[in-house]
């Protein structure tokens, strides 16, 4: 499938996983994928926007205010912020005429208070500010970096919980605009990232089906992250091949490439094992992310597994 028809599939990709499997790496592959294919992307990050701006090449946490992180010679565009329920609240405050009590009612954190006696205020907070920039157009797509799996997805339910408790006002309308949201997949659509091993594969699959049923929202490919090349031949004969490569090599060098291949081919069968699992379980196209052999991800990083997932969508079928 055509990259840019990808990216212009729902304007919201809420790229979500368990903790860890590389929903921030995803999501800014992702984002710059998106910029070279011309389009302009903002990049959405919930609390600190932990490792986010470092794949971006920028030293200082992301703010409420969007920060252009990276321009593409195709014209495109990233920008990355973080939208926290405080400020978005301060901001929804100011907008309708509060501005001398909003700074002095954030500021008391009676946010905490409300949040307690209303649950998924917060979240309705978050997810009507992410409303409000699909419906201003601001960007060709928001990708938003969601909290892991079990918060995930109670952070898209609480809108129709808040729809079930709240019987008027401002607060239903806007917890109604974000469910419709959610429910239309040509505004948002959720992508899920795994690791190809045992217990990552477990929990997708069974948040799969509760991201479908309880938040009804359209499932993306699943991004499976961090896959190791298979190395042709390594399976038939470890010593064989060790043999082969390691002819000038002494006893001891010859021990460390053989331990090294042994757990190179142990890790090759479990993935396999696993990206078989996941196929016959959940019918999702999936777009497959290399191992990066790095100590530390960033931009230099960022480009080739962009380009990665590129051509992993261009080998996908209609989705
Ligand atoms: N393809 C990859 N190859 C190698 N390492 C990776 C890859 N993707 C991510 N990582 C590494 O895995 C770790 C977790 O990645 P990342 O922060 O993107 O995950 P996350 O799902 O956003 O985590 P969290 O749940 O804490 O937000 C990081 O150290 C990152 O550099
Ligand atoms: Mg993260």
């Amino acid at each position: 499938m055509d990259r840019e028809a990808f990216c212009r599939q729902s304007r919201i990709l809420v790229v979500a996983g368990k903790g860890g499997v590389g929903k921030t790496t995803v999501a800014a592959a992702l984002s710059r994928m998106a910029a070279d294919c011309g389009m302009n992307v903002l990049v959405v990050a919930l609390d600190d926007g932990g490792a986010l701006p470092g794949l971006f090449g920028v030293a200082d946490s992301f703010s409420y205010e969007e920060q252009a992180v990276y321009e593409s010679a195709a014209g495109g565009s990233v920008g990355a912020r973080v939208i926290t329920p405080d400020d978005a609240l301060l901001e929804y405050l100011m907008d309708h005429g509060l501005k001398r009590v909003a700074k002095r009612l954030v500021s008391t954190g009676v946010l905490d208070v409300v949040a307690t006696a209303i649950p998924g205020i917060r979240e309705i907070l978050v997810l009507g500010k992410v409303k409000q920039i699909e419906r201003a157009g601001e960007a060709d797509l928001v990708i938003l970096d969601a909290p892991a799996t079990g918060h995930a997805v109670r952070f898209l339910t609480s809108a129709s919980g808040l729809l079930d408790a709240a019987r008027g006002g401002p607060l239903r309308s806007q917890a109604a605009d974000v469910v419709e949201m959610l429910h239309d997949p040509e505004r948002c659509q959720v992508l899920l990232v795994t690791l190809p091993e045992e217990t990552p594969v477990n929990e997708l699959i069974e948040t799969a089906y509760r991201f479908e049923d309880e938040v009804g929202v359209l499932l993306g490919p699943v991004v499976v992250n961090a896959c190791f090349e298979l190395i042709p031949g390594l399976g038939a004969d470890v010593d064989a091949v060790v043999e082969a490569a390691s002819e000038s090599l002494d006893e001891g060098e010859r021990g460390a490439l053989r331990s090294a291949a042994q757990f190179r081919l142990g890790r090759e069968r479990l993935q396999s094992e696993q990206i078989r699992r996941l196929e016959t379980e959940l019918p999702l196209p999936e777009l497959r992310l290399p191992y990066v052999f790095h100590a530390e991800i960033g931009p230099a990083q960022i480009g080739p597994l962009s380009e990665a997932l590129g051509q992993a969508i261009d080998k996908i079928g209609a989705v």
